[in-house]
């Protein structure tokens, strides 16, 4: 068995190195352990930053610790190897930080997104060190989620939902995060904070990188809203019973809307499942 001084490491893709992360964080109250991440959600957001978490039935994440690695070590030329599908998914993440904080980025991602797509080393590469150090930036600042790390959820309090929902495993992480900033924008936009044009702007983009922008039809056939609402009650950011979600006013200026009205949520879901 591990002793105390022993070390781990997690090489793999976002489930391992939540696992892996999480056990270095039980075991013995704690061991150090290195994050190796192998595909490209993993290595722009799951493997910085310390959130080490498992998923139950009830809830995504539900079980988890804050236990930073002792370093990440990432090595670009793991991405010629990855499946397509997990090219984009990985770039969800990509487009989420450009989204939520950082115009000029979410501009570079469209004019470099065929190289992305492409799997041109030196873009992807690039892709990877801006959306990392963006992360640090946060995580530096609000390691335990106090306040601006909240954002770095954009899009994700949907797409837990519908994530536990459908089981797991209908959608990638990714995916469902692409849904979930649609969701939040179209929240955004019915509640007059944000412009439409916006968010067509990033469906554009998101369509782009091959991610869906919408509830697939024969996953909306299986949801029902009220039991997404329900599920979004659980969320880790809620405070006091209160829906909180990442909303908002336009590409790069994101914010924590407290307090949302259930109501608003709840039209929101039976639209997007009506195909509407
Ligand atoms: N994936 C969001 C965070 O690490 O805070």
């Amino acid at each position: 068995a591990a002793e105390r001084e022993d070390e781990g490491v997690a090489l793999g893709g976002g489930v391992v190195g939540d696992l892996a992360g999480f056990a270095a964080a039980c075991w013995m109250r704690g061991v150090r352990y290195l994050q190796i991440p192998t595909s490209l959600l993993a290595m722009v957001d799951s493997s910085v930053g310390g959130k080490t978490a498992v998923d139950l039935p009830q809830g995504k994440n539900l079980v988890g610790a804050f236990h930073q690695p002792c370093a990440v070590a990432i090595d670009t030329d793991l991405l010629a190897t990855l499946p397509e599908r997990e090219l984009s998914a990985g770039l969800a993440e990509v487009v989420k930080y450009g989204a939520l904080g950082d115009a000029p980025f979410f501009a570079w991602l469209e004019q470099q997104a065929d190289a992305l797509l492409a799997g041109d080393p030196l873009v992807l590469a690039e892709a990877v060190r801006r959306s990392c150090e963006h992360k640090a930036r946060v995580v530096v600042a609000d390691e335990t989620e106090q306040g601006e790390r909240a954002l770095l959820n954009f899009g994700h309090t949907f797409a837990h939902a519908i994530e536990t929902e459908t089981g797991y495993g209908a959608l990638l992480h990714g995916e469902a995060v692409a849904i979930g900033m649609m969701l939040a924008a179209r929240m955004s936009s019915e509640l007059g904070l944000a412009p439409l044009l916006d968010a067509a702007l990033r469906a554009a983009l998101l369509e782009r990188f091959r991610l869906p922008v919408a509830i697939p039809a024969e996953l909306a056939d299986k949801l029902d809203p009220s039991a997404l609402l329900s599920r979004m009650r659980l969320d880790k950011k809620n405070v006091s019973g209160r829906l909180r979600l990442i909303l908002w006013r336009r590409i790069g200026h994101a914010f924590v809307a407290e307090d949302v009205d259930s109501h608003h949520v709840l039209e929101v879901l039976t639209d997007a499942l009506a195909g509407g």
